[in-house]
This record gives C-alpha cells, sequence and structure tokens, in this order.
C-alpha cells in the first residue's frame, strides 16, 4: 500500500514535469467557506459600533468597547501610535469561548510606542495625532480615517467590510437564531475538499475588513505570488483574491492570484504623491480582495474624458482571514522608502550574512556522490567559472533521514567538506521538516518518546506522506521541541558536518503529500491546543528561527546561512528565500523579477530564482539568459530536478561557456557592493534590490515597471528575459539631469524615458547611475572567498554637476567581529575634480586590500595627470588616460591601501 502510493505519488511527479499545476488540488475562495462568506459582505453591511462612552485614552493608545450590534458580541478595540510613524488598530474579543491566536515570531519584538494626543472627541468621533499623522475614528459603524499631513491616505472599513465572527456554541441544527449568513453557509461549522473533510472543532472564526488608499495609484505587496509587482483587481466574476497560505504547488502557474509556498501580509499604496502601507498581522490562511478604480471605471473614465473632469483614483484591499485576531499595522509613509522601513521596524531585518553567500551556488536534485561533487568543483576550476558552494539535496541523506548520510554514497563527508573548502569552498546541505517514521531512526524515536509530534484531531501522532514515504511532523510550537531541534545541528550530533556546512530548509510549508491542498490538514493540534489553522502560515518561519539558533549554537561565532522555501512576515530575520519550483520558460524567468521586488518591498531581500528553471531543460538561450539575469537577484543559485539532463555551465560549448562566465565574473566583480548594500540594509532596512517606483516616487510612468531592477540606488538593470530579441526598451528614469552609463562601453544616457537598447547574446543592459561611486572587484578568482585580499577598481559615474558619491563596507565576511567595531565603512565623494575618501564610522579592520584603479565615467576633459594625497604616502604624482571615445578617464594605481583616507585630485 505504501509503496504504491509512493509510486503513484512518483507517477504524478514525472506527470507534473511535464504538465502545468493541477487547479484542483487547490481551492478557489468559492471553495473555502469562510473567503466566501466574507467576500459575500456588501458594502455598508456593517453592524460594528464604538461606544465612544467607555473611550479610554492613555500617553499612546486610545481603546473603547466595540459591539456587533446584531449579534450582541462585545470586543476591546485599541489604537496605539508606535514609533517611526504608525499607528497599530488591534481588536479582540472581550470574552472568547476560546482564546483567539496572537502571531508569534514576525515581530522583531514588542514595537515602540509613540506619543498620542486627543485632538478631538464628541459622541461620534474622536482624532487623535501623533506628530504628522492623525486618525479619525468614526464610531458607528466603526471607520478609522488616516492622514498624513493633513492629506487623508487610508481609510480602514470605509466600505463597512469590517467582520469578525465571535466563536459561539453550534445552534443545533433547526433551534436558535444564529447568524443567518453562517447558518446558511454549509462550511462555516465543517468542510469538505476533495476527500478531506476539517472538522472545525472551533465553528467560524474569521475576521476581515476594508481599507481603501484614496489617490493611490497603485498597490504592492503580498508576496509570494507568480505574478506581476503591481497587484491587479480582483473580485467576483473576475480574478480570485490573492491568497496567502504556505503551499507546496507543482509547476506554479504564472499570472496568478493563486498562493505559493510563502505569505507575506504586507501592502504598499502608491502614488506619486504618497506611500501609505498596511501589514496584516494574522497566521491564519489569508485572502486578499484588490480593487483599482482604473481598472472598474471605463465608463466613468468616458465620462470624465468629455467633461474633464480628473477624478482621483483609489485602490482597496480587503483582507480576510480564516481566524486569529484583528491586528493591522498601518505605515505613514509618505514614500516609499518610509513605509518600508517602517515595516522592517516592525519585522525586522536580515542580518549580515556571510560574505560568500552573495557568490554563485550549484545545485541539483542530486549529485549523486563524493567524487560527483568534487569533480563539479574540478571542472568549474578547469573552466575559470567562479563557484562559491555546493549543495546537496535529499538524496545526500541515508533513506531520507535528515540528520543522516548515505552510508555508501556519502561514506566520508568529513573528507569531502575538507576538500571543498581547502579550495576556498562551502557546502549546504537541505534538511526538510518531516520525519521518516522508521523505527531505530533516532530522531523519530525520539519525537514519539517525547511527544514531540503534531497530533491529528483526535489527539494521536499526525501521519502524513512525503519524500520519505510515511512521516510525522515535529510540534514547532512546543519550546521542548524548539530546544531539542536547535541541538540536533551540534557537530557531535550532526556528524560528518563542520561549521563550513548551512542549511536548506525545504517543504517547510508544511508539505504533505496526501494533505487537504498538499498540506497538513487545519484541524491538527499544536502544543498550547492550538489548531493548525490557526498557525499554518508561521510553521515555516519557526521552522528557519530554529535552524537559525541551532546554526549559532553550533558555531556562536559564524553568521548562519539558511535558505527557506516556506516563509512569513519577519523570516528576512533567519533565511533567505528562493521561489520555489519554477520552470525552464522564459515566462518563469520574467517572473523572477517581480516575484524577488514584491519579496523585497515584504522585508525580504535574499531572494532569488532557480538559475535554468527547476522543472524541464532549459536551452541554451534561456540558460544563457538566466545566468544574466540572475547576476542582478541577491541569490544567485542553479538548481535542477532530478529527471533534468546535467546542465552545470561547463557542459556547453566554448561560446556559452564564455557567456556564462562572463555572467559569473560580473556577478563576483560586484560583490563588494552587494555586501555593502546587505549591510546597510541590517543598519537601516532599505532593500538590496528595489523596483522603480522605491526609488524614483514621484514618477508616475513608472508605477508598473518590474522588468528592470534598481541594485542599491547606484545600478539600474534591465535583464534580457526574452527570446530571440535584437533590441530592448529600458526606462531611464529621473529626468535630462539624471545620467545613466552602460556598464560595460560607458555610453551615456539621461533619464528621459524609455531608451531602446540594441542587445546580442552577449549584452545584458545595466547602467550606473551618475552620482553613484560603485566599489569593484575586477580580477577573476574562483570563489569570493579568494578575494579577500585584492584590490579595489572604483567606478565613479559623474551626474549632471560632475559630482558623485558612494560608501564600501567591508569586514572579516563570516564573524561576528563586526559587531566590535571591526569593519570599515567608507565614504567616497567626487565633486571639484577631486575624489575623497572617508571612515564613516570610527572603527578598524586589518586589511591589505587597495585600490588599483578609479575609472571617472562622463569625465572632465583635458586631465592630463592625477596626484594622491595621504598620510602614508605623502603626495604622489599619478598616470591618467583615456579611452578611445572619451567615455572614460582612468587614474591608474594610486596604490592606497582602502582603510586610509585619502585626497585624489584631477590635473
Ligand atoms: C522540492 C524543492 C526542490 C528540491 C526537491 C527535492 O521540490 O522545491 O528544490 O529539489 O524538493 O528535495
Amino acid at each position: 500500500m505504501a509503496l504504491n502510493f509512493k509510486c503513484a505519488y512518483l507517477t504524478l511527479l514525472i506527470i507534473a514535469t511535464a504538465t502545468a499545476v493541477d487547479k484542483n488540488n487547490f481551492k478557489t475562495c468559492d471553495q473555502s467557506s469562510f473567503c466566501r462568506r466574507l467576500r459575500a459582505t456588501k458594502d455598508g453591511d456593517n453592524s460594528y459600533v464604538l461606544n465612544l462612552d467607555t473611550l479610554h485614552v492613555s500617553d499612546n493608545a486610545v481603546e473603547a468597547e466595540l459591539k456587533n450590534v446584531e449579534a450582541d458580541a462585545s470586543f476591546k478595540f485599541i489604537l496605539t501610535s508606535l514609533s517611526g510613524s504608525i499607528f497599530r488598530v488591534f481588536i479582540d474579543e472581550v470574552k472568547p469561548l476560546h482564546p483567539r491566536y496572537q502571531v508569534q515570531g514576525a515581530l522583531n519584538g514588542e514595537p515602540q510606542v509613540a506619543k498620542l494626543e486627543v485632538l478631538e472627541r464628541t459622541k461620534e468621533k474622536v482624532t487623535v495625532r501623533s506628530g504628522d499623522n492623525k486618525a479619525v475614528i468614526t464610531a458607528s459603524p466603526i471607520k478609522i480615517e488616516f492622514y498624513k499631513n493633513d492629506v487623508l491616505v487610508a481609510v480602514v472599513n470605509e466600505k463597512g467590510l469590517f467582520s469578525m465572527e465571535h466563536l459561539r456554541t453550534k445552534t443545533p441544527e433547526g433551534e436558535g437564531d444564529a447568524d443567518q449568513q453562517l447558518k446558511e453557509d454549509p462550511g462555516a461549522w465543517e468542510e469538505n475538499f476533495k476527500s478531506h473533510h476539517d472538522s472545525k472543532p472551533r465553528g467560524p472564526e474569521a475576521i476581515g475588513v476594508d481599507v481603501t488608499f484614496p489617490g493611490a495609484l497603485r498597490i504592492y505587496g503580498l508576496p509570494e505570488h507568480a505574478d506581476r509587482l503591481a497587484l491587479r483587481s480582483t473580485g467576483p466574476g473576475g480574478l480570485d483574491p490573492y491568497r496567502l497560505y504556505n503551499l507546496d504547488v507543482f509547476e506554479y502557474e504564472m499570472d496568478s492570484t493563486m498562493a505559493v509556498y510563502g505569505a507575506v501580509p504586507v501592502v504598499y499604496a502608491h502614488s506619486d504623491k504618497n506611500t501609505v502601507g498596511v501589514f496584516w498581522h494574522n497566521a491564519a490562511e489569508t485572502w486578499v480582495d484588490i480593487g483599482n478604480s482604473k481598472d472598474t471605471n471605463v465608463v466613468s473614465s468616458i465620462v470624465n474624458l468629455v467633461s474633464g473632469h480628473k477624478p482621483e483614483n483609489t485602490v482597496d484591499a480587503h483582507f480576510m482571514s480564516e481566524s486569529g485576531v484583528f491586528d493591522l499595522f498601518v505605515l505613514m509613509g509618505p514614500t516609499p522608502k518610509d513605509a518600508v522601513k517602517q515595516y522592517a521596524s516592525l519585522t525586522g531585518v536580515a542580518p549580515l550574512p556571510q560574505y560568500f553567500t552573495l557568490g554563485y551556488h550549484q545545485c541539483r536534485w542530486n549529485y549523486n556522490d563524493e567524487d560527483d561533487v568534487i569533480n563539479v568543483v574540478d571542472n568549474f576550476d578547469s573552466n575559470d567559472l567562479p563557484v562559491d558552494v555546493m549543495w546537496l539535496d535529499i538524496e545526500y541523506t541515508d533513506g531520507k533521514k535528515y540528520f543522516t548520510w548515505d552510508p555508501i554514497k556519502f561514506a566520508h563527508p568529513n573528507a569531502m567538506i575538507t576538500n571543498l573548502t581547502s579550495t576556498g569552498r562551502k557546502l549546504v546541505v537541505i534538511i526538510d521538516p518531516h520525519i521518516k517514521r522508521e523505527s531505530g531512526y533516532f530522531l523519530h524515536e525520539d519525537c514519539l518518546a517525547n511527544d514531540y509530534y503534531v497530533k491529528n484531531k483526535d489527539g494521536n501522532v499526525y501521519e502524513g506522506w512525503c519524500w520519505p514515504g510515511s512521516s510525522s511532523y515535529p510540534d514547532l510550537l512546543d519550546p521542548k521541541v524548539q530546544d531539542y531541534y536547535k541541538a540536533l545541528y551540534s557537530l557531535d550530533k550532526f556528524k560528518g558536518t563542520t561549521s563550513d556546512v548551512n542549511i536548506w530548509n525545504d517543504m517547510n510549508e508544511p508539505s504533505v503529500f496526501n494533505g487537504p491542498e498538499i498540506t497538513m490538514p487545519k484541524d491538527c493540534l499544536h502544543h498550547g491546543g492550538w489548531e493548525h489553522r490557526h498557525i499554518h502560515n508561521i510553521y515555516a518561519l519557526l521552522y528557519t528561527q530554529i535552524t537559525y539558533e541551532g546554526l549559532l549554537k553550533r558555531s556562536s561565532d559564524r553568521r548562519p546561512f539558511i535558505l527557506t522555501r516556506g516563509h512569513f512576515a519577519g523570516s528576512q530575520r533567519f533565511a533567505a528565500v528562493w521561489t520555489g519550483d519554477n520552470a525552464a520558460e522564459w515566462s518563469h524567468l520574467q517572473a523572477s523579477l517581480p516575484m524577488c521586488l514584491s519579496e523585497a518591498v515584504g522585508g525580504i531581500s535574499f531572494c532569488g530564482a532557480d538559475i535554468g528553471g527547476f522543472f524541464n531543460n532549459p536551452d541554451q538561450e534561456l540558460l544563457q539568459r538566466w545566468y544574466q539575469t540572475g547576476v542582478w537577484l541577491p541569490f544567485y543559485r542553479a538548481h535542477a530536478h532530478i529527471d533534468t539532463r546535467r546542465r552545470e555551465p561547463y557542459l556547453f560549448n566554448e561560446d556559452v561557456r564564455t557567456r556564462i562566465r562572463n555572467a559569473l565574473r560580473l556577478r563576483y566583480t560586484l560583490l563588494s557592493l552587494w555586501y555593502t548594500l546587505f549591510r546597510e540594509h541590517e543598519t537601516t532596512g532599505e532593500p538590496v534590490i528595489r523596483p522603480l517606483f522605491y526609488q524614483y516616487p514621484n514618477d508616475p510612468n513608472v508605477v508598473d515597471i518590474d522588468n528592470e531592477v534598481l541594485v542599491g540606488s547606484s545600478i539600474l538593470a534591465r535583464p534580457v528575459t526574452e527570446s530571440g530579441v535584437s533590441s530592448v526598451n529600458v526606462y531611464l528614469p529621473g529626468g535630462p539631469d539624471e545620467f545613466w552609463y552602460d556598464i560595460e562601453d560607458f555610453k551615456q544616457y539621461q533619464g528621459t524615458g524609455v531608451t531602446n537598447i540594441p542587445v546580442t547574446l552577449d549584452k545584458n543592459p545595466a547602467f550606473y547611475r551618475g552620482g553613484s561611486i560603485v566599489p569593484r572587484k575586477d580580477r577573476p578568482r574562483r570563489a569570493s572567498t579568494l578575494t579577500h585580499h585584492d584590490p579595489y577598481t572604483l567606478y565613479v559615474a559623474l551626474d549632471s554637476n560632475k559630482s558623485a558619491s558612494g560608501t564600501l563596507y567591508v569586514d572579516d565576511g563570516e564573524s561576528y567581529n563586526y559587531r566590535n567595531k571591526k569593519y570599515l565603512y567608507l565614504h567616497f565623494e567626487f565633486k571639484d575634480n577631486t575624489l575623497t575618501s572617508s571612515l564613516i564610522d570610527k572603527t578598524d579592520f586589518p586589511t591589505d586590500a587597495w585600490i588599483e584603479r578609479v575609472v571617472i565615467l562622463g569625465p572632465p576633459a583635458k586631465i592630463t595627470k592625477a596626484k594622491i594625497t595621504s598620510k602614508s604616502l605623502g603626495s604622489v604624482g599619478l598616470e591618467t588616460s583615456y579611452d578611445g571615445e572619451g567615455r572614460s578617464l582612468t587614474v591608474r594605481k594610486p596604490g592606497v591601501n582602502i582603510r586610509e583616507p585619502f585626497t585624489l585630485k584631477l590635473l
């Protein structure tokens, strides 16, 4: 039986590699009882009223009783002002029949409160202010308007879709007067999907609300979806709502609002004047309907066109969650940068990763044995292809039992790892949450003996199917399980590993092949009596947090590197993400940009997509384009399904190999830029990669652009993600005074909008922004770990005032010494024909890296030489030369150590 099931599953898998997603496996809103119910709420239905007689005001918050007047249910409403221009609206039942779940782990600690004052108070309304933010709370029905500098930017419950189903006991059939809507909904108290039954022991407990954003042009966020960056309008009769429910979806579909592996419930509504965000802090299954008046007002826009009237555009979002408390944060902006930083202040940032993690990662399911691993690296070396990390997928284990090694194929892991690390490489191995139910397997035995497993609704250990066959799942809510798991990573427990081994957490949605929607049944039980439905979307977050803390316990002075598939708000504090099982298709290459940009504004900058596509075999053009595109995403890893042909770059002809080598080398030249940006992300919360609207918020033309990526603020890349093209259109923003320089031939462009750029297979358009200084390491090496002593070239791209500035962050690349001031953070400035370097922080880090060249783009004319002045060098004359077309001026061998402040004058 077990074997048959597995065979059936494998057949399904093989079919899945050739066909598209099986939508029948996943619910539509209409097949989900609470989504159906909440979506059916009509505008203005609202029966929730605040009793302002009960208003209580404190330094930071106002509180009052909220009543559902139809159902006679009582809630407590609290509006708090938080530091950094954030409001929090929190609503819970006064005396719930069962406690309602409050999310753990997403917030990076309790947010700090800010001062709030009541400006005005009547029986109907209360107006509060905090800094330049104002909130006007209307009592009947409840509504909250948010103003930034007296401009209305968001309204909670404008449409009256607020709903919070109070917990109740089931009224026997035909008796009582329970809410009509619930009585009519056949799924309110129990629900079936395909062959699965959901017993819903607590009955209906959904919550929902609409938030309207007057004046907004677009709304972004809600990763993870295989969709465009700007969210599209959804609604009954049209698109299903964007769904947030971590799911393992085979060959997920493009341009879809379907849920995939991650769920980050934050949106940003944006116009050329204002940006405001909403973070919906809820870990249960969530659907979000989006409305944008630009999509619905076709008739009225014609009328308006005729009448000359230009109404404000409006967007709105209707959040619908299956359970939990109401906990909504309004990020008051007013710019995208402010709103994203406000979100980061709540959910945290990615701590600085080790330097090598930004290099190239080579993965496939699977490298067959130890020799295979070493051969792959040897081939990379003999073909001058840089690589930092080798990855092992599930087949390295002994029969899919994690924390073990296959006794034949991987019998000498220590020797293999020593071999790898001797050439500066690292290893990543996979650890999934499902545990093989096999007697004698220590993990299973420990979990059984100590009662560590998730239970089914009857209180027995839950059994599901995953890679090993019959499996059970650790109850990650139990602190004992958390401690036990953390200890598993110690070197004496996970034998064969060293502190150079990092971890890939996969299948942690969790994936259950025979479960409803390929996941765990919602009525499974966790520690504390919570049902899986209450915590589903944080299972992966908890799993990676445990891994992170486990790796820190293992090696307290190494920054852990973890890759996770499932994720939630806050996952950035523990892991990088990738976009899961994509396919070798152009559309999937295209989607990798908006998917990672959406993650980046959702707080998760460390994102990438399987290079080459996971399912199926890419043709050579696609594979090359994928390597070139991946250069511009933070996480750069090739990966492939077990049924695909081998596709390591050295297996191709010299032309292909050269193009891939060039892409890899370009990536490696820019590692110090990526590293500096990750450090700046850690200190400021700014994303490492950015969509155009983030950096050019006042330009309404960029709101839909998601095929271009900004690396920090200094490079704009427009990767070629289309087949067979000889030119691509690139939107260069910023206006005529913004200069952009092609990073290869230094040709100068102005930021005046769409420019057509000719491309060949070797060309992938990318530009330095005039005004930026980008430090690079241009000497080719086999791995990033071998570049620490290498000299820098500074690319100084001049703006229309002939000035530029930039930063460089340097440390040991792996330890926490940087937290004890062992780093360099440099500021470079070019103006009046003089380049200066200074230390931003009073810190030091010993390095022998020096500056071997300064390349000035858009240089001043008639420079014949230069002079550098520093403490150790004194004043030294330097040679300069223009390139043939005068696009760049190179100053050779300044020779100064980067620790030393200097002045370099063009003469
Ligand atoms: C999942 C992962 C994929 C991995 C496979 C086997 O499908 O998404 O990356 O190769 O499992 O572990």
